[in-house]
């Protein structure tokens, strides 16, 4: 039982540790010109299902929900945004060069069809990120009208 216990406590322990270390904060009231949305004419409705199911990862201004102050989960989240904007960041869209910005086109619409973005834990936890197929086929008309420009 002792045993148990000290384990009980380190655990404890490293549980209140963690919640000191800092983590990235990815806010920025900027929205730059070289951001999708605000360079090209989107329609408002794949605009707004874009920016509220999106823009959270990939973009340099995420929403934070109340559970990023609170370790492990702080982390968790700045990974998925470090490693989503990584990948495509729709703030920084549009100084891509054409040919990434078509493979990243084509990436969007397979990855919405196959129901892979937003992550199935951002999906558990946004409701905003619980795409219908409604809200999919409006945003997959959008990538496929600018599909056309490629
Ligand atoms: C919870 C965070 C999160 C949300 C919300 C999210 N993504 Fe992602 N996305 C990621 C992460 C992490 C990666 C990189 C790792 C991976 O591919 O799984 C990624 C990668 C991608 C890629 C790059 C894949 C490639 O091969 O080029 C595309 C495209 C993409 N996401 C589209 C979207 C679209 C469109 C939405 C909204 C409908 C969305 N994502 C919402 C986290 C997110």
């Amino acid at each position: 039982m002792k045993f148990f216990r000290l384990i009980l406590g380190i655990l404890l322990l490293s549980l209140i540790l963690i919640q000191f270390f800092p983590t990235l904060n990815n806010v920025s009231d900027e929205v730059p010109t070289t951001d999708i949305i605000q360079s090209r004419a989107v329609p408002s409705q794949a605009a707004t299902l874009v920016r509220n199911a999106c823009y959270d990862c990939h973009s340099n201004n995420t929403q934070y929900p109340w559970y990023d102050k609170i370790q492990p989960f702080a982390w968790i989240l700045e990974n998925h945004i470090i490693d989503a904007k990584r990948e495509l960041n729709f703030n920084e869209f549009e100084t891509y060069d054409s040919n990434k910005q078509k493979k990243k086109f084509q990436s969007m619409k397979k990855l919405i069809e196959e129901n892979k973005m937003p992550l199935t834990s951002y999906k558990i936890m946004h409701a905003e990120g619980r795409l219908s197929s409604r809200e999919k086929k409006i945003i997959i008309d959008w990538i496929e009208e600018e599909l056309k420009e490629y």
